[in-house]
């Protein structure tokens, strides 16, 4: 048996990166897991990774409500409510304090913290009893990295909502916790940083244990958040860092 058998969760970015590995880990628990993101191919393959009986995705932007209203209702007609929702989709952008544009704040805003404000707002009515809503933060919103201010701040505004969003939600049984990633290998780390071995051995030697985390390191701590093994867990912020911002 799964930690998540007959569970039915939602996990936004879930075509790439951590939320694939989360989507797969999650599956592997028992859960069905609805997946959404922009690009369609991207979700496609990852229901062909995960086997379409336990996949289903909605393509979608987090930042429109419209395409998250489309994203619940095929919930909703699944009939089993909802009962673990990972909010981590977001956006990242190296831009230095005298750039940063109007245009640079929505985006980022818009999708960061709109997006999973919405996505966790637009899941309420779905949630039994007892689920658990895990919100993908960072280890850059504590650690002053430069020209990450806008990134940063999103995240920490993340964290926060875990915080609050635990606090209102407790009443319902239902638990909100973050998660704060680390230097994890993924598209969204090629995509912002480029893949020069230079980068990489910096991004790997800011941890303690001098090398980026797997995707699948981030999956199995949200797998436990998602679980009933984190019970006595509320508004916490856990790392996955390599002890980048620990030591
Ligand atoms: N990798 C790291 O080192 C690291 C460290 C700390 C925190 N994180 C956080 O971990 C999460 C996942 O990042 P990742 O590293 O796994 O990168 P990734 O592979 O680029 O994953 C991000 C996913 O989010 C989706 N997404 C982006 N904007 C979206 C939007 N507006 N609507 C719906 N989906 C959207 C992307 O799909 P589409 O482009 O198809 O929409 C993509 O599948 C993010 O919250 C990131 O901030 C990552």
């Amino acid at each position: 048996m799964g930690q998540l058998e007959n569970k039915t969760a939602v996990i936004t970015g879930g075509g790439t990166g951590i939320g694939l590995a989360t989507a797969v880990r999650l599956a592997d628990e028992g859960a069905h897991v609805f997946i959404t993101g922009r690009r369609k191919t991207e979700l496609d393959a990852a229901v062909e990774t995960i086997g379409a009986a336990r996949a289903t995705a909605v393509p979608g932007d987090v930042s429109d409500p419209a395409d998250l209203d489309r994203l619940y209702d095929a919930v909703r007609a699944r009939g089993r409510g909802l009962d673990v929702v990972f909010a981590n989709a977001a956006t990242a952008s190296l831009i230095p304090l005298e750039q940063i544009t109007q245009e640079d704040f929505d985006h980022i805003f818009d999708i960061n913290v709109r997006g999973t404000l919405l996505t966790v707002q637009k899941a309420l009515p779905l949630l039994n009893e007892g689920a658990s809503v895990i919100l993908n933060a960072s280890t850059a919103a504590d650690n002053g990295a430069e020209a990450f201010g806008l990134y940063a701040a999103s995240k920490a505004a993340i964290r926060t909502f875990a915080r609050v969003w635990a606090n209102e939600l407790k009443g319902r049984g239902v638990r909100v916790n973050a998660v704060s990633p680390g230097p994890i290998d993924t598209p969204g780390i090629t995509n912002l940083f480029g893949d020069a071995a230079d980068v990489r051995t910096k991004l790997a030697t800011d941890t303690a244990l001098g090398r980026m985390g797997r995707p699948e390191e981030a999956a199995a701590v949200v797998a436990f958040l998602a679980s009933d093994q984190s019970s006595f867990m509320l508004g916490a912020n856990v790392y996955v860092d390599g002890g980048e911002n620990q030591i």
